[in-house]
């Protein structure tokens, strides 16, 4: 195999059910296991669950069922889910599977037989929600360190795996392998732990029976961490195929949450040295997620269900934000309100509004069609040097850099439409051959725009891609270079990628103040002259753009049956996007003075109303055309 790319999730735990946090782990994987894919790798994306333990049994006993009836229910919430999220594992494991079974038996009797695992008698401290033995020492004021539970006194006979010989080995792999755990400042956490001296590991219980049984003593079972972190082979179909498992084994990177990294940095490792394994070549930790300042927990009752987030947003939104807002290592902090300024700033009006622009404007000057022109120019050299950067982040896994990258592209792409303004080069049949040029440049950037969102956005490129004429072959590594669309191509108008959002979320719309209007009397009444002198018409919006350094206004130009459309400003951004509009019949009046709005000329005002949601457009039962008089 030339380039296997082999990478993981943990497996997630099946007492939960999927939150934001398990979707971030996956989403991250998936976007890089997507780049790997398009950059001709092999890859192999494993992501699966981890069912067995005594958290597992004590769940499903509350609930009155099998803990194998509670791990099928969750399982297919955890499936359901990444389908969701358009996650493009190439497995999925779970820790009941004969294949897992009988790969986590064989390593454990290699290791066994290696001398490396002994009975003894455990005594000491166990926190059951974090499946942990505790020292003394380990303790917070008599609490477990990381989730502030009281652990319970335990004493049973134990297997143990002596980690405790592995200590110098383990340390000087790290000195030979600086970049075995990401981010730097984890992995020197680690180093110290590791100094600090390892102990020997209890390694199965008999206070509990879901789980895999102990070879040759099954009174026994396997400690949840050992049983766990096996899935990483047994998904190869270890120990059986060793043709599969030898092509991709060592994995690449196992992404998993800073809270699980002393199990895949110390035990993992030390496993796998005992089996005479190779040890994969990174583990990558993130930060965790809390929300609107506050850790995640049931009890609050602020957990965040990405399920409810993808109906509202859709799931390359969401994908985009988990990626885009932290940087990936660091803690972060989920808000629905950030979310949607994201998807009205970056989606809407940056990547949204490029798509429409480019391809309205392709149509209406050039026939919607793209003429070959020669090489060079700012938006080349702009894209050359972001898709270096991004393969350079990429294997860093700063998703966020990597996506800052790609939309420094399409503001500079943004920026180039205002200061070519091809509808100025469109007046001149002189300048033809400058139109086509800049119009190449665009759709260009368009294309390779497509290509770069695909791993993180994956539905989004797929429609882009359609638009321009691009398949499934198209996203590959050879395509990522400036200067592939062909010449005579064409592209049809954008329908909108993303209809702006209401600023904050429905849950926490604040009530608006209607004031009630009042009935008019007296002098205040309206004669009939004075209304007919109002010249109210029906108009199409023709184009529709926002106001620089406004959030509020758009700048229109609407057909209201004159020789040249009219230019109105309009306070409606907040409820529509450029997108939304173009094509709209709205009522304008017409004869309103003119006036300077933010530096621009407005000749008109569109009618509108204070909807539920916003300001709702006033418009016609039945498409009514420009120019009509309302009356
Ligand atoms: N079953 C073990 C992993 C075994 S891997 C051999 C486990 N499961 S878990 O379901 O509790 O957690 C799975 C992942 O979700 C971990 O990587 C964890 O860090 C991540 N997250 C859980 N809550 C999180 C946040 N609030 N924020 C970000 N990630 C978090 O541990």
């Amino acid at each position: 195999m030339t380039n296997p790319f082999y990478l993981s999730t943990p497996i997630y735990y099946v007492n939960d059910v999927p939150h934001i946090g398990y979707a971030y782990t996956t989403v991250a994987t998936d976007a890089l296991a997507r780049y790997r894919r398009m950059m001709g790798d092999e890859v192999f994306f494993l992501t699966g669950t981890d069912e067995h333990g005594q958290k597992v049994e004590k769940s499903a006993a509350l609930q009155g069922i099998s803990p194998r009836e509670l791990a099928d229910r969750v399982v297919g919430r955890y499936q359901t889910l990444w389908q969701e999220m358009t996650i493009s594992n190439d497995d999925f494991i779970r820790t009941t599977e004969v294949r897992h079974k009988e790969a986590v038996q064989h390593l454990w009797k290699i290791v066994e037989e290696k001398g490396d695992i002994y009975l003894g008698e455990y005594e000491d401290w166990y926190c059951t929600p974090c499946e942990t033995f505790l020292t003394d020492h380990q303790l917070v004021n008599g609490a477990c360190p990381d989730c502030g539970r009281k652990p319970e006194r335990l004493k049973e006979e134990s297997y143990f795996f002596r980690m405790s010989r592995y200590g110098d080995r383990l340390l000087d792999f790290y000195e030979k392998h600086p970049d075995f755990v990401q981010p730097l400042a984890r992995r020197n956490e680690i180093v110290q732990f590791i100094r600090g001296g390892l102990r020997d590991l209890s390694i199965s219980r008999t206070t509990f029976s879901w789980g895999i049984p102990v070879p040759g003593n099954p009174k026994h079972v396997i400690y949840v961490w050992f049983d766990a972190l096996t899935n990483y082979l047994s998904a190869l179909g270890y120990p059986s195929n060793r043709e599969r498992f030898e092509a991709f084994w060592p994995a690449r990177v196992h992404v998993i949450g800073k809270d699980i990294l002393r199990f895949h940095a110390v035990y993992w490792p030390t496993f796998l040295m005992a089996a005479g394994l190779p040890l994969p070549k990174q583990v990558f930790s993130h930060g965790w997620w809390t929300v609107d300042g506050e850790k995640m927990s049931k009890s609050k009752g602020n957990v965040v269900d990405p399920g409810a987030m993808i109906r509202q947003y859709g799931a390359d939104p969401f994908r985009y934000f988990l990626l885009r807002e932290v940087p990936f290592g660091l803690d972060g902090d989920f808000s629905e309100k950030a979310l949607v300024g994201r998807f009205n700033a970056d989606l809407a009006n940056d990547l949204g509004n490029l798509f429409s622009r480019v391809t309205t404007m392709l149509n209406k000057y050039c026939g919607g069609k793209v003429v070959r022109t020669g090489e060079g120019g700012e938006l080349q050299s702009r894209a050359e040097a972001v898709l270096a950067a991004v393969d350079r982040h990429m294997g860093n896994l700063a998703f966020h850099l990597a996506l800052q990258e790609i939309w420094g592209l399409i503001n500079a792409a943004n920026r180039f439409v205002d200061r070519q303004a091809p509808w100025t080069l469109a007046k001149d049949p002189g300048r033809r051959d400058e139109l086509d040029a800049v119009m190449y440049h665009l759709v260009e950037t368009l294309r390779l725009v497509t290509l770069l969102i695909s791993p993180v956005m994956p539905e989004t490129a797929k429609k882009c891609a359609a638009l321009l004429g691009m398949g499934e072959k198209d996203f590959r590594k050879e395509a990522l270079v400036w200067g592939k669309l062909s010449d005579g191509m064409e592209i049809p108008r954008a329908e909108p990628l993303f209809p702006r959002r209401e600023k904050k979320p429905v849950s926490s719309v604040p009530k608006r103040e209607v004031t009630k209007p009042k009935r008019a009397q007296g002098k205040d009444l309206l004669s009939i002259e004075e209304f007919g002198r109002l010249d109210l018409r029906s108009g199409v919006v023709r184009e529709a753009e926002p106001v620089p350094k406004s959030d509020r206004l758009l700048r229109l130009k609407v057909d209201t049956g004159d020789p040249e459309p009219r230019q109105v400003v309009a306070g409606v951004a907040g409820s529509y996007s450029p997108d939304d509009l173009v094509g709209r019949e709205v009522v304008v009046v017409c004869n309103l003075k003119p006036a300077k709005i933010c530096g621009v000329e407005s000749c008109g005002m569109i009618l509108a109303v204070e909807g539920k949601d916003g300001l709702a457009l006033v418009g016609f039962d039945e498409s009514v055309g420009p120019g009509k008089k309302v009356r």
